[in-house]
């Protein structure tokens, strides 16, 4: 499974990196799991502006940032988001990034990891709706972190006493990559069968 990660924001001093490289160490444990770290800071598209929405479109001209971004996305074969909430949702850049896709993360599932004061859970229920539209497949389990800038350090270790607790952020992390793990291969299996078939 190839294992795109994105980090949703790209404000100065933004937190949102580290809860990204904890989430990578953990998926890069389980076999058969190849990570990559996608950062919209690398990414400076500008806001979408289309005329015509993408899955209209088949012949639009794309801004050359955002079409490497969505390139990126359509090599994986499955995605964490991690986002905070910015005013009970998702950042804008975030959203914008959504604005631009066409097709590349079709039938492929979606975890979304969270942070904020309440672990930044309303924006990750917008994610889930927004996700759908993608024509991606939401997973149930999501991890809401609250006070996740204390809990976990600039190289992405979150602290033994927080990983210790079995109903805490790393067993809900290591639950959503197990159902991930799961839905990517059936998903990859079904997607390559109906390649075959066409
Ligand atoms: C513009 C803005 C709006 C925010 N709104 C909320 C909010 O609605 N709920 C919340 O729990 N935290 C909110 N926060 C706090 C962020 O979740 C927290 O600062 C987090 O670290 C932001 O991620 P970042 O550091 O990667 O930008 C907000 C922060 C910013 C900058």
């Amino acid at each position: 499974m190839k294992l795109g990660i994105i980090v949703g924001t790209t404000r100065e001093g933004r937190q949102t990196p580290k809860q990204a490289k904890w989430v990578a160490k953990t998926a890069a444990n389980i076999e058969g799991v190849e990570v990559e770290i996608i950062d919209l800071a690398d990414y400076p598209m500008p806001l979408f502006a289309e005329a015509v929405s993408p899955r209209y479109n088949p012949s639009r001209t794309v801004d050359s940032t955002a079409q490497k971004y969505m390139d990126k996305l359509a090599e994986q074969d499955a995605y964490i988001f991690v986002t905070p909430e910015y005013n009970h949702s998702i950042p804008g850049v975030l959203k914008n990034s959504f604005d631009y896709l066409d097709w590349q993360m079709m039938k492929k599932p979606v975890g979304i990891v969270s942070h904020g004061t309440v672990g930044g859970a309303r924006a990750a229920m917008h994610l889930k709706e927004i996700v759908s539209e993608a024509q991606a497949v939401p997973m149930s389990k999501f991890v809401a972190f609250s006070h996740m800038s204390e809990a976990i350090d600039e190289e992405g270790t979150i602290s033994e006493e927080v990983a210790a607790n079995p109903y805490g952020p790393q067993g809900a992390l290591d639950g959503l990559l197990e159902d991930l793990k799961w839905y990517s291969d059936a998903l990859a299996k079904a997607r390559n069968e109906t390649l075959v078939a066409a």
